[in-house]
C-alpha cells in the first residue's frame, strides 16, 4: 500500500473543498483494509465524500475506500439479493440494478456518493429510503479488525439516521451492503407528487421510466456537484410539535408540511430558508442554491469555514423568525 503525502481532497468531496490530507492511502481490498488497520487505528475514512463539509486539513491518515464489485447472491421466487462493495458509485449501482430489471432502488437514482456510506444516513428520496430494501451489511470493527454482519434491526434506521451516526459512529467501516430487490411484480412507489406528475401519461411505468423521472426532477432542482460543489440537503427537515405548527399555519396558511403523527409535523427546511430570503443569494464564493434553498453551494473556491458560517447564519435567522432549530444533516469535519 502506497501512503501518499499532502494530497488535496478537492476531488474527493462533492462540495469541492480544497483541504489537504497529510497522509492518504487508497484501499482496494478488504485484506488491504485489515492490513492498514493493524498499523493504524486513528484514521479518517473517506468514501464518496458526498455528505461531508471539510473545514480544515486532515491530520489523521485518510483512508479512501475503493472496494468494487457487485454480486447477485441468492434468489428467491420474486426477489433477489444483490451485494455491492462499499466503493461502488451509488447511482451507477442503481442504474445497473435497473438494467437487470431488479426493482426497489429506482427512486434513489442520481443520489451522489458511494454504496458504503448509503446506510449511514439511510439515504432517501421521493418516498423511498434504503431501509426499505436493505437486507444486511458487512463492516470491519476498527478496534479489532474483525468482520461483523449487521441486519436491518441492528442498523436502527431512522430519517437520515442510523446506528452508524450514533452509538457506533467512527467505530466500523462498512465494506459491502446487500439489498433485497424484486425480480418480478415490482412494488414501485410513484406516490410522490412530482414523480406522479412526470409519469402521468404512462400507464404502467417501468423501473427505467421511474428512474428517468427522478433524474429529470433532481436535475431540475439540484445542482450537479461536478459543476457546482454541494452536498445535497445541508439541513434535515425539522419535525415540530402540533401547537407550534398551528400557530405558524395561522400566519402562513400555505405552509407546506407532512403529518408525521397526531403530535408531530415535518416542515421542509427549504421553505423556511426561502421565507428568510436566502434562496439564490450569493455570499462571495458560497451561497444558497437558486432552485432549492436546502442546498448550500460552493461556486469554486469557498472554504469549508465560509460554508459553515453561512449555515450558522441561516440557522440563526430561521430560529429567530420561526422558533425552529435547523439541524445540519451533513458531517462537518
Ligand atoms: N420548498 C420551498 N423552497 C425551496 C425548497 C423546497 O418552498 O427552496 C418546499 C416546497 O414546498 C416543496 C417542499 O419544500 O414542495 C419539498 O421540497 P422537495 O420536494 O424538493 O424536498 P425537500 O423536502 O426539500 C427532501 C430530501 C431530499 C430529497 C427530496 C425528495 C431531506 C433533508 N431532503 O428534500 O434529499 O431528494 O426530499 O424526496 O429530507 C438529500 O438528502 O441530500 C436530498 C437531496
Amino acid at each position: 500500500m502506497n501512503i501518499l503525502q499532502n494530497i488535496s481532497l478537492k476531488k474527493y468531496n462533492t462540495f469541492g473543498i480544497n483541504v489537504n490530507a497529510k497522509r492518504f492511502v487508497e484501499i482496494n481490498s478488504t485484506p488491504e483494509l485489515k492490513g492498514i488497520l493493524a498499523q493504524e487505528k486513528d484514521i479518517f475514512l473517506l468514501g464518496g465524500g458526498s455528505n461531508m463539509l471539510l473545514t480544515s486539513d486532515i491530520e489523521k491518515l485518510v483512508v479512501h475506500l475503493n472496494l468494487k464489485g457487485i454480486i447477485v447472491n441468492e434468489t428467491e421466487n420474486d426477489s433477489v439479493f444483490v451485494t455491492a462493495e462499499a466503493g461502488e458509485n451509488w447511482h451507477d449501482f442503481v442504474i445497473w440494478c435497473i438494467s437487470q430489471n431488479y426493482g426497489g432502488l429506482e427512486n434513489l437514482s442520481l443520489i451522489p456518493g458511494n454504496v458504503g456510506t448509503s446506510p449511514i444516513q439511510n439515504i432517501g428520496a421521493y418516498g423511498v429510503e434504503i431501509k426499505d430494501t436493505f437486507h444486511q451489511l458487512e463492516a470491519i470493527d476498527i478496534a479489532t479488525g474483525n468482520k461483523s454482519v449487521f441486519n436491518k434491526d441492528d442498523c436502527n434506521f431512522g430519517y437520515r439516521n442510523s446506528v452508524f451516526k450514533n452509538e457506533l459512529k467512527g467505530k466500523y467501516i462498512i465494506t459491502n451492503v446487500t439489498f433485497k430487490l424484486t425480480k418480478n411484480n415490482h412494488k414501485t412507489n410513484i406516490s410522490y407528487g412530482a414523480i406522479k406528475e412526470v409519469l402521468k401519461d404512462i400507464i404502467k411505468p417501468t423501473l427505467k421510466d421511474i428512474s428517468d423521472a427522478v433524474i429529470a426532477i433532481r436535475e431540475s432542482k439540484l445542482p450537479d456537484p461536478e459543476k457546482i460543489g454541494n452536498s445535497g440537503s445541508f439541513f434535515k427537515n425539522p419535525i415540530i410539535n402540533i401547537d407550534l405548527f398551528k400557530k405558524l399555519q395561522q400566519k402562513y396558511p400555505n405552509i407546506p408540511h407532512y403529518v408525521i403523527s397526531s403530535a408531530e409535523i415535518k416542515i421542509p427546511a427549504g421553505w423556511l430558508i426561502e421565507q428568510c430570503d436566502f434562496k439564490g443569494k450569493r455570499f462571495g464564493e458560497t451561497g444558497v442554491h437558486e432552485k432549492q434553498a436546502l442546498v448550500l453551494v460552493n461556486y469554486g473556491n469557498a472554504t469549508g469555514q465560509e460554508i459553515f458560517q453561512l449555515a450558522k447564519k441561516i440557522q440563526q435567522t430561521v430560529l429567530e423568525k420561526f422558533a425552529i432549530p435547523l439541524e445540519i444533516e451533513v458531517n462537518v469535519i
